[in-house]
């Protein structure tokens, strides 16, 4: 168990770079199977859940070597083996092995995977979608095993746009024969990243950050070389800190597009940034104003800053109100934050009511999921006194290289394991 104990009180000053997006890179790995034989991925965060994805492609003989912050992943020998639960459970991105090797071998075994625990999470879509490309999906005791003799293209409707299933069934539907039509598909950049780099193998992919994507199956793939892009919910977390204690703060690596929605609230909450071509300058901003959030998919707010922007909002003037749709179970760090001396309050499953400004004070404080984690670390920054964040390795699964950036910035933070 991992703690991170932090001095709070320390103003943010420099350059922090952006690392490649968590949830771009956890696709393109299992994406990479599917290339002729080598492929590059530049810009890869080094987070555990790499690391995890990395143990999954040498169960399957897959030779990945790093080279300074890329990957090139050698599937010569892919080999089809199951996936044991063991490693299929450490995180959420695994189940992209099975769109990718089901297009690769028709078969795959796994189990259920894991990640945060911030709602139910099921995999209905993914399944659904399997099953409508033609393949047979068998569930023994959370044990996928999932067969086609042959898949074949067809149109695909998606009740709720998932950002997994949209990227698992890209992923299986360039082994079908035929054309994939996904209508109400997520348009989040995750998909755009793995479409680029499938349409760098020679896959015909069209419409990726569009509601409707088409994909053409083929089994003559090339070697494949993409770039992750810049990770927006990290990017997210940095100027939150940056607005709260920043001193002329520098994050490079912004794509403006990639955060609309969240510039748009810190605008209404009455943060001053200003943003040259890919570097945002930031300082610490008085006089913030209360809002009202909605978790949206994208372009909507997003869910994965739903938990930073909270601790931000406690430093706001008035009464904010934060409505979170996407998950069932992602207030789990205003238990903390309020013993930090944050005024917050679950009105509803889905509503939180949070009053500000209050003063914060350091406290001994549990991680509870990722995001949940940098809600707290950005609370100890700010705090008066020091911080301990039990079971931080939640906050590293997402946030590459963290307490050498956040050092590298002025902040007093140490990590212990
Ligand atoms: N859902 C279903 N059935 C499905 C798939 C999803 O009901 O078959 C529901 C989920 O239970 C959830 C909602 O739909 O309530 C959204 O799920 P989605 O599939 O879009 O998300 P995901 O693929 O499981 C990825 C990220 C999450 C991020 C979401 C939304 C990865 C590994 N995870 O999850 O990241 O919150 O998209 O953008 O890419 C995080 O980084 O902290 C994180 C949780």
């Amino acid at each position: 168990m991992a703690k991170l104990t932090i001095e709070g009180g320390h103003q943010l000053s420099g350059e922090i770079k952006i690392s490649g997006a968590k949830n771009s890179a956890v696709a393109l790995l299992p994406a990479a199977i599917l290339a002729k034989e080598k492929s590059t991925i530049f810009n890869v965060p080094e987070i555990r859940d790499i690391e995890y994805l990395i143990d999954i492609m040498n169960l399957l003989d897959c030779k990945v070597t790093h080279k300074n912050d890329a990957l090139i992943i050698d599937n010569t020998n892919l080999q089809n083996k199951p996936i044991p639960e063991e490693l299929s459970v450490q995180m959420r991105a695994s189940y992209y092995f099975m769109g990718a090797l089901l297009a690769k071998f028709g078969r795959v075994e796994m189990s259920f995977p894991g990640g945060c625990n911030i709602g139910a999470r099921p995999i209905d879509i993914h399944i659904k979608g399997f099953e409508e490309l033609g393949a047979h999906v068998e569930i023994i005791k959370n044990r996928y095993i999932i067969t086609a003799n042959k898949l074949v293209g067809k149109r695909i409707y998606f009740d709720f746009p998932s950002v997994g299933a949209t990227i698992n069934i890209m992923l299986a539907a360039t082994g079908a024969y035929g054309t994939t039509i996904i209508e109400n598909a997520a348009t989040e950049p995750e998909i755009v990243n793995v479409a680029s780099f499938l349409i760098n193998m020679g896959i015909e992919v069209r419409g990726a950050g569009t509601k409707k994507i088409e994909i053409v199956g083929t089994k003559e793939t090339k070697n494949g070389i993409v770039e992750v892009f810049p990770d927006r919910i990290e990017t997210g977390t940095f100027v939150i800190m940056g607005a709260l204690i920043g001193k002329d703060l520098r994050i490079k690596g912004i794509i403006k597009e990639h955060n609309e929605a969240l510039f748009m609230k810190l605008d209404e909450i009455g943060v001053k940034y200003q943003i040259d071509e890919d570097v945002m300058t930031i300082s610490k901003c008085e006089n913030l104003k209360a809002t009202n959030i909605k978790t949206l998919v994208f372009p909507g707010f997003p869910t994965d800053l739903q938990q930073p922007i909270t601790t931000l909002l406690t430093q706001a003037d008035g009464k904010s109100i934060i409505e979170e749709t996407i998950y069932e179970n992602r207030f789990k760090n205003t238990y903390d934050l309020n013993r930090m001396g944050a005024q917050t309050n679950i009105l509803t499953l889905n509503k939180l009511e949070i009053k500000g400004p209050r003063k914060l004070v350091g406290a001994k404080v549990i991680a509870t999921d990722l995001r949940g984690g940098a809600s707290l670390l950005i609370a100890g920054l700010i705090a008066e006194g020091t911080t301990e964040i039990e079971n931080s390795e939640y906050i590293q699964r997402g946030y590459s290289n963290l307490v050498t950036k956040l050092t590298n910035v002025g902040a007093k933070i140490e990590i212990t394991e």
